[in-house]
C-alpha cells in the first residue's frame, strides 16, 4: 500500500496505517466511532445526514460514480418490512486493488461508514459481501465485526438511542460476475450469481425482493471522514470542481505500482510522478484509466489529462474504479487485448447469448492475429463484433469485454495491422514471449 504524499494533501483513509493499527482500539484512538456516536447522541435527523454527503459531491467508488446520496435518497421512507444495506467488497476489476487495503487496513472506517449509512436510511440489517480469493481479510473482517460488536456498536439499542443494526460478513466465492450488484444479490440468496434485469433496481427489489442499498467499500469508507468535515470541506479535497479525494490503483509498467490517495482532479502527470514515473525509464505507450472495463488511451492523450470522471469521459474512457493501468513502449497492444478479451470471455456468466457468444469470438479472432494467422479483414470484423455485443445484454459485462477491444483498435490500429502483415510484432514492441 502506498499513501498519499503530504505535498498534494493528507490522506483520509490511508492516514497513518501500518497495517498493525487496524483493531477498534487503534482507530477510536484515531477519533474513530465518534461521528457514529455523535449522530446518536444528537438523535440527528436522517436527512441532515443526507444532505451532508450531498454537500461532499461522493459518487459510487466502485465505478460506476453514482452519486451517493441520491442512491440514499431512493429508499422508501416508511417501509414495513425489513430493509437492507449491503457493502460490496467483491471487488475484481482487473488493475484495481483499492478495497482489499482499505479492509485490511482500515476496516472500522467501513463498519461506522455502513453504521451512520444505515441510520440515515433507516436500515437495520447489513451485510459485507468479501471477494471469495482474500480469505484473510475476510477473517480479519470477521475480527473487527466481532470488536465493534462488543464495543456495543454493533446490536440493539445502540449506545441507548433505539436504533437497532446487526452486521455479518458474507464470502463470495471469487467470481467476477458476483459483483454486479444483482449477481451478487442472487449469490447472496444462494442461488447462480447470474444478474438480474434492471430495472427493478435493488433499490426498490433488493435482497430478498426488500428495498436495498448496494454500496462499495471505499464509498462507505469515506462516510465517517464527511461527516467529520462536513460535506463542503470533503468537497474542497479535490481539485478542477471535482469533489474529494479518490484512491486510484497504479499497475503495470510504472516504478512504485500500489494505491495512491489523491484529491480528484489531479494531473496525471502528477499522479505517475507518486508513483515515481515510468519503470526503467521506458517510455509510455498507452493507459488504461479506470480499471480493464474502460477504454485504452494513447500516452499523449492522458498526460494531458485529470484524473476526474468527466475528464477521462471526455477524452472517451472511464474514470471508473480508478485502477490505472500503464503500458510502456515495448508492450505489444495485441497481446495485451487478448489477456483482456480472455478474461472477459472466462467470467461471463453465459445467461446472454451476444456476450456468451460473442466473448469467445472475440477472443479467437485476437488469438488468430497474435498467432499470425489474421487476415486484414479482421479489424472490421472485430469492431462489428465488439459493435453488436454493446448495448444488447443484461449487465455491464458485455460492454466491458467490448469497448477495450474497440478502443485498442482505434487507437492501436497501425499495430494491429503490423501484426496481420507481418505476423510478429513491431520491432518497438520487443521480443515475442
Ligand atoms: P449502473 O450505472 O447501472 O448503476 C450504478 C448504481 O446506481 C447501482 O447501484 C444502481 O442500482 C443505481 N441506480 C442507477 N439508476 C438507478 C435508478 N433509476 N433507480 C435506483 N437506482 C439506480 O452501474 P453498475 O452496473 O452498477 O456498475 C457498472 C460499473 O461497475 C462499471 O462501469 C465498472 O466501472 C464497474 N465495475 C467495477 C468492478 C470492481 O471490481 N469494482 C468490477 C466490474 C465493473
Ligand atoms: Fe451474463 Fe454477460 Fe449477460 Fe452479464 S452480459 S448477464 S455476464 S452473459
Amino acid at each position: 500500500m502506498t499513501c498519499l504524499h503530504g505535498r498534494h494533501a493528507e490522506p483520509l483513509l490511508f492516514r497513518g496505517l501500518t497495517g498493525d493499527n487496524w483493531t477498534l482500539a487503534d482507530y477510536v484512538s484515531r477519533g474513530g466511532y465518534e461521528q457514529f456516536k455523535r449522530i446518536l447522541a444528537e438523535r440527528m435527523p436522517r436527512e441532515r445526514i443526507i444532505d451532508e454527503v450531498r454537500a461532499s459531491g461522493l459518487r459510487g467508488r466502485g465505478g460506476a460514480g453514482f452519486p451517493t446520496a441520491v442512491k440514499w435518497g431512493f429508499m422508501p421512507k416508511d417501509h414495513p418490512g425489513q430493509m437492507y444495506l449491503i457493502c460490496n467488497a467483491d471487488e475484481s476489476e482487473p488493475g484495481t486493488f483499492k478495497d482489499r487495503d482499505i479492509l485490511r487496513y482500515n476496516p472500522h472506517a467501513v463498519i461506522e461508514g455502513m453504521l451512520i449509512a444505515a441510520y440515515a436510511m433507516g436500515i437495520t440489517a447489513g451485510y459485507i459481501y468479501i471477494h471469495g480469493e482474500i480469505w484473510a481479510v475476510y477473517e480479519q473482517f470477521g475480527e473487527a465485526i466481532r470488536q465493534a460488536r462488543e464495543a456495543g456498536l454493533i446490536g440493539r439499542d445502540l449506545q441507548g438511542s433505539g436504533f437497532d443494526f446487526e452486521l455479518h460478513a458474507f464470502h463470495g466465492y471469487g467470481a467476477y460476475i458476483c459483483g454486479e450488484e444483482t449477481a451478487l444479490l442472487e449469490s447472496m440468496e444462494g442461488k447462480r450469481g447470474q444478474p438480474r434485469f434492471k430495472p427493478p433496481f435493488p433499490a426498490t427489489n433488493g435482497l430478498y425482493g426488500q428495498p436495498t442499498t448496494i454500496n462499495n467499500v471505499e464509498t462507505l469508507a469515506y462516510v465517517p471522514f464527511i461527516m467529520a468535515m462536513g460535506g463542503d470541506a470533503y468537497a474542497a479535497l479535490g481539485r478542477n470542481n471535482c469533489p474529494g479525494t479518490k484512491i486510484f490503483c497504479l499497475s503495470g509498467d510504472v516504478a512504485r505500482p500500489g494505491n495512491y490517495e489523491v484529491p480528484l482532479g489531479i494531473s496525471f502527470p502528477e499522479l505517475l510522478e507518486l508513483a515515481g514515473g515510468m519503470k526503467d525509464g521506458l517510455a509510455m505507450k498507452a493507459v488504461i484509466p479506470g480499471g480493464s472495463s474502460s477504454p485504452v488511451l494513447p500516452a499523449e492523450t492522458m498526460m494531458q489529462l485529470n484524473m476526474d470522471y468527466d475528464s477521462i469521459a471526455k477524452a472517451g474512457s472511464m474514470l471508473g474504479t480508478g485502477g490505472v493501468i500503464v503500458l510502456n513502449e515495448t508492450r505489444c497492444m495485441v497481446k495485451a487485448l487478448l489477456n483482456l478479451s480472455r478474461f472477459y470471455w472466462n467470467e461471463s456468466c453465459g445467461q446472454c447469448t451476444p456476450c456468451r457468444e460473442g466473448t469467445g469470438w472475440l477472443v479467437s479472432l485476437i488469438e488468430r492475429i497474435e498467432n499470425g494467422q489474421g487476415k486484414t479483414e479482421d479489424l472490421d470484423l472485430l469492431d462489428n463484433v465488439a459493435a453488436n455485443i454493446m448495448g444488447r445484454t443484461i449487465c455491464a459485462l458485455g460492454d466491458a469485454a467490448a469497448m477495450p477491444v474497440r478502443s485498442f483498435i482505434k487507437h492501436f490500429r497501425a499495430e494491429f495491422e503490423y501484426h496481420i502483415e507481418h505476423k510478429r510484432c513491431p520491432e518497438a514492441s520487443g521480443p515475442r514471449e
